[in-house]
């Protein structure tokens, strides 16, 4: 079996195409065939060694997260998945591995694939859908009716959340790059700003402010909403982590493998309320210059890289 890895934290060029033998699954895994992956801004940053407290200093390592495939084998105690079901699903932080031909992966953080997405539109879901759904509804507590502004609307995590916003009721804002304002309008975002937006010409207008690029201060965004509204930062850092334990409307979140709300993500693509772009596929021969790229340039840009074994 192929799969990128590394033997050793550190920039793009420790990045090799090898070859390796997939583990058998363990109690509560399930080893998955791949047939697309997606690529994360965490993929970089862990393979940079930014959670060495999580991912250990075990090597060979793989690379990525997100996947959808064919359940190849089930370990003990698996009882949603069986053999051939068609899923998507994540690999764990700390294994992670999924550009691959094969990944193993808690059963956990692995749903049924809905059958009208195709192997590539489901593998790019995973960890923006989960982080949008879960940043909107359950740290955001978005309720219909109410109005949201999503910092960074057409990147993956700000693009699935202004559709789950908008599907639940919401209306939406947002901002993003300048060149970029149609395709935001053409989700269904109004008001639409640049990334050098002044947050005071938008005061008190918002219950929800969802940052997901890192750009607008707390401070800032705090003057966006209304009275009882919520800031949600998807940048848990030491201090982001300390602010949001405060009493007060700033929350950060860390994404957690929960199988009911990647399921909800799930559903919503297959119904078509969530739908994340797919700008790029490659081969896996052909990803490790691809992966470089867009850790580098951040291209390619309007949607996800997916690789295809
Ligand atoms: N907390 C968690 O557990 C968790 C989970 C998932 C992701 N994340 C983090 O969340 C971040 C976003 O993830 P993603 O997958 O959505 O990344 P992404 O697809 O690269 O999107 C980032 C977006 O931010 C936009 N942007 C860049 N500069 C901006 C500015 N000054 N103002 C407003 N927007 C700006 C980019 O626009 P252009 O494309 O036009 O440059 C892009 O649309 C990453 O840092 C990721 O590591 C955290």
């Amino acid at each position: 079996m192929k799969r990128i890895q590394y033997h050793q934290y550190g920039g793009p060029e420790v990045l090799h195409l090898e070859e390796f033998e997939p583990a058998r699954p363990g109690s509560g895994e399930v080893l998955v065939r791949v047939r697309a992956a997606a690529a994360n801004p965490m993929d970089w940053g862990i393979r940079g060694g930014a959670m060495k407290m999580v991912t250990g200093r075990k090597f060979p390592r793989g690379l990525g997260y997100d996947f959808a495939g064919v359940v190849e084998a089930v370990g003990e105690g698996v009882t949603r998945l069986a053999v051939g079901d068609e899923v998507l699903g994540g690999a764990s932080i700390k294994a992670s591995g999924a550009f691959a031909e094969m990944v193993l992966a808690a059963e956990k953080g692995v749903v049924k694939k809905p059958a009208g997405l195709s192997f590539e539109e489901a593998a790019a879901l995973p960890t923006v859908g989960l982080t949008a759904f879960q940043a909107v509804l359950k740290k955001g507590k978005l309720r219909p009716g109410q109005s949201v502004f999503v910092n960074g609307c057409l990147g993956g995590v700000g693009r699935a959340g202004a559709q789950i916003a908008l599907a639940h009721g919401a209306s939406v804002g947002g901002s993003c790059r300048d060149t970029a304002t149609q395709d935001a309008r053409d989700l269904g975002l109004d008001p639409i700003v640049g990334f050098g937006f002044d947050p005071a010409t938008l005061s008190g207008r918002f219950d929800l402010v969802l940052d997901t690029a890192d750009t607008l201060p707390a401070d800032a965004a705090k003057k966006m909403l209304k009275p009882g509204g919520r800031i949600v930062s998807i940048h848990p850092t030491p201090a982001s982590i300390a602010k949001s334990a405060l009493p007060g409307p700033y929350n950060v979140l860390i994404t957690r493998p929960v199988t009911d709300d990647l399921e909800e993500v799930a559903r919503a693509a297959g119904r078509g309320t969530l739908r994340v772009p797919i700008a790029r596929t490659v081969s896996l021969t052909e990803a490790i210059p691809a992966l470089t790229e867009l850790e580098r340039a951040g291209t390619p840009k309007g949607g996800k890289l997916v690789i295809t074994p």
